[in-house]
């Protein structure tokens, strides 16, 4: 995919489809009023008829018949001006794509940033670009291609199936060039580097394993020029890892430790460090999960696929600013080897857990890629986990829940996640929460017992990070989409990416 911008006016666009908006409530103003005049007046009298209304989410597709180069026109509502935000510009993108590359357009221009809308320029043209790349993903690397659909004699019904591929965006906005394309370029560094989450959340638990994950992320430490090193069960028994082994040692498939180093900074700077929990696949163990939607637990690695995804984002963007991440991955399986609720667990730091259930898995693995983390003097550190269904019962699924223990980490990650379009929630670690996860026979105890089970989950995580600034997010509801919607696909959302790039980004700055 081509990815271009421009700042020439529309009617000179020499693409073959165009997408302006419209407001809700308004005559067609800026591009779209500009297209009409060579247009004959069709997009007003569309307006007129009430046909285009401006609607967040409308689109109207019209033919140019040849009264300008470009053969196709999508009107995409924006809703209302006073409404109209950084995610408004990157939905209007991603239906204008999408809806244009179903009528089988090539190259697009989208002129949906523009000067009038009251947002920043620089902002906007990044905002339409990440909605695009990022309203276009589809994982189709297991569907049969099209060619092969038409040899067997089979329909085409289904848009993913018909495979049709845009060759080119051009962003088409106002203000200066280079602060445009800059802008652009980041948008797509950082759609792209979630649209690789993406991918490592949605392929299958038996192609991506513990080795075929850390196999990936070599792959791409290589090709964006981070370091990488991959360490196996008997590293982590020389590091004394002991609960990350207790919950691998159930599985035949041999965990992983995944090292990814940005080096921005300082040599002897350590920096941010970026955890994420990377379980290929959780059944729970011996404590084994209901059947039913057993399978979205192949995406129980998407807090390590975020850290992954960060990092190739950060390879690109470049802070200034030292960024180290870990990754600890292991499936989480029932066996005759498996660990048992009743076990105590003894992590790299010293500190033994009482395990409860062997569902409470991610905990444990993050126990000790946080003490790694701590050992190696990363300040701050934020992990991200797919922790808890209780999450999920607080939050919903549209924000991810942040524990923090450092009030000004808490207000940065805000700022970067509100920077990032990503949405997050504080929740509370008051000291009297600790008598959730006190043991009479070891350290701490695995869970709680009753509510407050996300509370439960990060107070475990704050045993094994020595007072250190950190961070947790608990992205258990927010990794999946369940259906498309006007974001994304079904599947997984690569959420985390963009949070972290960001974060690296402000800290980078703060020190300079
Ligand atoms: N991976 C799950 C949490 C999860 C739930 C992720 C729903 C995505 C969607 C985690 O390992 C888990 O099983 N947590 C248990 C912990 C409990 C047994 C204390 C949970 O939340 O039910
Ligand atoms: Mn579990
Ligand atoms: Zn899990």
């Amino acid at each position: 995919m081509d990815i271009r911008v421009s700042t020439r006016d529309v009617q000179q666009f020499d693409g073959d489809a165009l997408a302006v908006g419209v407001f809700a409530g308004e005559e067609p103003h800026g591009p779209a009023a500009a297209l009409d005049e060579a247009l004959v007046g069709v997009i007003a009298e569309l307006h007129a008829s009430g046909e285009v209304t401006g609607a967040a989410d409308e689109v109207v597709l019209l033919h140019t018949l040849g009264k300008i180069e470009t053969a196709r026109i999508a009107i995409i509502g924006l809703g209302r001006r006073e409404h109209f935000t950084l995610a408004r510009v990157r939905r209007a993108s991603a239906t204008a794509c999408r809806a244009l590359r179903k009528a089988g357009a090539h190259d697009v221009g989208l002129a949906l940033a523009w000067a009038d809308s009251g947002l920043n320029l620089a902002q906007a043209a990044r905002a339409s670009i990440e909605g695009a790349l990022l309203g276009l993903y589809e994982f189709t690397l297991y569907q049969s291609t099209p060619s092969a659909h038409e040899r067997d004699g089979q329909q085409q019904t289904d848009e993913h199936a018909g495979r049709k591929h845009l060759h080119s965006i051009t962003i088409i906005g106002r203000g200066r060039e280079p602060a445009l394309r800059a802008a652009v370029e980041r948008g797509r560094i950082l759609a792209e580097s979630t649209n690789f989450a993406r991918d490592l959340g949605n392929e299958p638990p038996n192609v991506l394993t513990p080795c075929e994950f850390a196999q990936r992320a070599s792959a791409m430490a290589e090709r964006f020029g981070l370091e990488c090193e991959i360490y196996g069960p008997d590293w982590m028994r020389e590091q004394g890892m002991g609960a990350l082994l207790g919950v691998a040692q159930g599985s035949h498939q041999e965990p992983r430790f995944i090292l990814l180093r940005y080096r921005g900074g300082a040599a002897d700077e350590p920096g941010l460090g970026l955890v994420g929990k990377g379980i290929t696949f959780d059944t729970g163990g011996i404590s084994i999960k209901p059947a039913a939607a057993m399978d979205a637990m192949k995406m129980d690695m998407c807090g390590g696929a975020a850290v992954i995804g960060a990092m190739m984002a950060i390879a690109q963007l470049k802070p200034a600013t030292n960024v180290t991440g870990i990754v600890p991955t292991t499936e989480n399986m029932p066996g005759g080897n498996a660990y048992r609720p009743g076990d105590i667990l003894r992590a790299s730091n010293g500190k033994t857990i009482e395990i409860l259930t062997t569902d409470a898995e991610g905990r444990l693995i993050l126990a000790d890629a946080l003490s790694y983390a701590t050992r190696l003097g990363l300040t701050p550190i934020i992990d991200a986990a797919t922790l808890t269904g209780a999450i999920v019962i607080a939050l919903g699924h549209l924000r991810a829940g942040l524990f923090c223990n450092d009030d000004t980490l808490q207000r940065t990650l805000m700022a970067a996640a509100e920077a990032a379009g990503e949405r997050i929630w504080p929740m509370p670690m008051d000291p009297e929460y600790n008598d959730l996860v006190r043991s009479e026979i070891a350290d701490i105890k695995q869970t709680g017992t009753r509510g407050g089970g996300a509370i439960a989950a990060a107070k475990v995580l704050s045993h094994f990070v020595n007072n250190l600034p950190w961070a947790h997010l608990d992205i258990a509801g927010v990794t999946a989409r369940e259906k498309r919607d006007a974001e994304g696909d079904k599947g997984a959302t690569g959420f985390g990416v963009r949070t972290f790039a960001e974060l690296a980004g402000i800290l980078a700055m703060r020190k300079g």
